[in-house]
């Protein structure tokens, strides 16, 4: 702990209008405190209701490390179920996925239903309540957005349309660009680990600069395919632009900066030819921009980042380790091309520009061990050109530090003044 002699962390101190101390990417006490506040008392997107296929569905999920299950439950609804058996604790479920009735306990056979309830308890006799409250699952709170479920701790959140405030019109935006407005999430994602802070990823996100010079390889491969890559411009002259969005969320629109449209982007990879081929033949040629991303890239702190066709969701697993889930959506009521290109799409930035980021964000992490370099500078744009509306919100270009500062300023909010955590249980039946 670096704070020997105070109870609390001087975060005035650690967070400054330009800078920020060393230690929020290297102190173990202060990432369990962030997994407590930040990961338990404010909203967390923890899955998709398409991947809740049918009542009994459920898929394992973490919430600042503690295990969760989202179940479809026999009462119709969604819950987020700590996945603890509530005997001595065994991990209840230890699949990605699956669907059953019942969740049985591999140790002394205590059943639940996937609502929270406890259902059997073997050799019932020999407890002297078996029918106390507290043997239901613990859950915590729920709330779903067109099929995006949150989820939180706090005991009395804001609603999480509240909650998604100004970030609420880029969502839909993002969604509605679908037949019908809707996605589907591939079962699997694509998981990927690096040795480093998980808020290297939020001091990435709508950082337009590093794209330039960290994806030089990838920039390369564009260039000699001679499409139209929008990472190799120089970030400070294109009229690209960031903004803050209020809690922390941020986006990032690129569609002033592509005249041509998002299609334009897009170099030659396998099969693409003859999808693309396919899709022309039968259909007008701004169908093929739906198999790209919206060239706008939204992140929802503290976990969630929409960025092309993916929703890739933070994981932290140690102060020092954080793993990355990037899920793949694909749209519905479209033509089979379609799909099979944001597959092909996909994978190109995953295969040639995340390692960069990786081994970067792995660089930093190492150069943060040094105790008497203490600080890192973020004041890029807050002086040039960055405008601020009523609101607070402030529009720069993609050359600005603006979100950074931004979701600072949330991370300290969240740290300074902690809600009351609520686990919640299915109340006794009769
Ligand atoms: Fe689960 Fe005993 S620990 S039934």
């Amino acid at each position: 702990m670096v704070f020997p002699t105070t109870d609390s962390p001087n975060f005035d101190w650690l967070i400054q209008s330009d800078r920020v101390h060393r230690c929020l990417y290297t102190d173990p006490a202060l990432f369990e405190l962030e997994m407590e506040r930040i990961f338990g008392g404010t909203w967390n997107y923890l899955g998709h209701d398409s991947e809740l296929p049918q009542p009994g569905s459920f898929v394992r999920r973490t919430l600042g490390r503690r295990p969760i299950l989202l179940t479809w439950g026999r009462d119709g609804q969604i819950h987020g179920l700590f996945n603890r058996c509530t005997h001595r604790g065994t991990l209840l479920v230890t699949a990605d996925r699956g669907c059953s009735q019942r969740l049985t306990c591999p140790y002394h056979g205590w059943c639940f239903d996937l609502d929270g309830h406890l259902h059997t308890l073997p050799v019932a006799e020999s407890y002297a309540n078996p029918h106390k409250a507290s043997f239901h699952l613990g859950q915590l709170r729920v709330e779903t957005y067109r099929g995006l479920i949150f989820g939180t701790l706090a005991a009395d959140p804001p609603k999480l349309a509240n909650w998604l405030g100004a970030a609420l019109p880029w969502l839909d935006e993002h969604l509605n660009r679908h037949p019908k407005g809707t996605i589907r999430l591939l079962d699997s994602p694509v998981r990927l680990e690096f040795a480093g802070n998980w808020k290297l990823l939020w001091d990435n996100a709508a950082d337009g600069i590093h794209a330039t010079f960290a994806h030089r390889s990838y920039n390369q491969l564009g260039h000699q395919a001679k499409t139209k890559t929008v990472l190799a411009r120089n970030p400070a002259s294109t009229p690209m632009v960031s903004q803050t969005l209020g809690h922390g969320h941020c986006v990032v629109d690129q569609r002033p900066g592509i005249p041509g449209g998002p299609w334009s982007t897009m170099r030659q990879l396998p099969t693409c030819e003859e999808l693309e081929g396919s899709l022309r033949a039968q259909y007008p040629p701004e169908l093929l921009d739906l198999a790209t991303g919206n060239m706008v890239n939204l992140s929802l702190f503290p976990n969630l980042i929409l960025v092309g066709n993916q929703l890739m969701v933070i994981e932290p697993l140690a102060v020092d380790r954080t793993r990355i889930n990037l899920y793949l959506a694909v749209a519905t009521d479209v033509p089979e091309e379609i799909n099979l290109l944001r597959l092909r799409v996909d994978e190109d930035f995953v295969s040639f520009g995340t390692p960069d980021d990786l081994a970067i964000f792995e660089r930093i992490q190492e150069g943060l061990g040094i105790p008497e370099e203490e600080w890192l500078d973020i004041s890029r744009g807050e002086q040039a050109g960055d405008r601020q509306d009523d609101w607070g919100r402030v529009t720069g270009s993609i050359a600005s530090e603006a979100p950074i500062r931004a979701y600072w300023q949330e991370w300290k909010r969240l740290m300074r003044e902690p809600v009351p955590l609520k686990v919640r249980r299915a109340v006794v039946r009769d």
